[in-house]
């Protein structure tokens, strides 16, 4: 990986923002990342195409949103850039990342400089502290996208610290104004079998894996509307093709305020 380690960051423990952009085949990870997703991958080898079908979901939802006239996208647990950034599927929209992750923020400043695009380094389970930052750099008066891609499923219901992963949400949901839509994909538990082992992989990476079930998903959307077609597979929330496989790791939607 490339020289931006910024000072306190430890390539020694495993990171999840960097386990995935290995997922998506991207070059920003170190040994001990590509170490803990090959084993991921060896549990689970759907892992890889699961990432893929999750950023082709990030895709076809910001289109979306963006043909729904949202201007103003919060890309809440953004990860490493990648092919097909949000900014660059709505070039026209304020967009904002936001992440815990030092490196992430990093590298999202150094490919973002100039354009309409803000990188902010926080920790959703601060919600108020995230809040107050947010206001800053959207217009909460109007509406805004909430996008929570393959991070809820890092965040328990009830942390050792800070806000659980229904509380952000709702947070989130009572902060937008009608017209606010919220965008989430989260994996669920697959194969029970193997997944005690997979969980243990990422205790010991930066954050543990909390899986829900599609009805506790489906709970992140009380008090949004949900659009067609539904709470369903990445692969399956409005295809371009038809998708190949038919089972999937996880689930998607997309919200709308009334
Ligand atoms: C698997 S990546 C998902 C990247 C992107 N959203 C996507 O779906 O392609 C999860 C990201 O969530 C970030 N993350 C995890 N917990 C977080 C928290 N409490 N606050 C902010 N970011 C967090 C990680 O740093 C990582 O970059």
């Amino acid at each position: 990986m490339s020289q931006l380690i910024p000072e306190g960051v430890d390539p020694s423990i495993p990171n999840v923002a960097r386990m995935y952009d290995y997922y998506l085949g991207g070059k920003d990870n170190f040994e001990a990342d590509r170490a803990a997703a090959d084993q991921v991958l060896k549990l689970f080898p759907e892992t890889r195409s699961a990432a893929l079908e999750n950023r082709e979901f990030l895709r076809r939802a910001v289109r979306y949103l963006v043909e729904a006239g949202v201007d103003q996208i919060v890309d809440l647990g953004s990860g490493l850039p990648t092919q097909g950034n949000t900014h660059e599927i709505a070039p026209q929209a304020r967009v904002v990342y936001v992440d815990y992750d030092a490196v992430v923020c990093a590298h999202a400043r150094a490919l973002l400089a100039g354009s309409n695009v803000a990188v902010l380094q926080a920790d959703v389970r601060q919600p108020d502290r995230l809040l107050e930052d947010l206001r800053e750099l959207v217009d909460l008066r109007r509406p805004v996208a909430f996008l929570m891609l393959a991070i809820l499923h890092f965040i328990p219901d009830e942390p050792e610290e800070g806000a659980g992963a229904y509380e952000i949400v709702a947070r989130l949901r009572e902060a937008g104004v009608a017209g606010s839509h919220l965008v989430v994909s989260h994996a669920i538990d697959a194969r029970p079998d193997t997944t005690p082992e997979a969980l243990e992989i990422y205790r010991h990476a930066t954050a543990s894996l909390s899986l829900r079930t599609k009805e506790e998903i489906a709970r992140f959307f009380d008090g949004y509307t949900l659009v067609e077609p539904g709470l369903v597979y990445p692969k399956d929330w409005r295809p371009d093709t038809p998708p190949e496989r038919e089972s999937s790791v996880g689930y998607a939607g997309v919200g709308v305020k009334r």
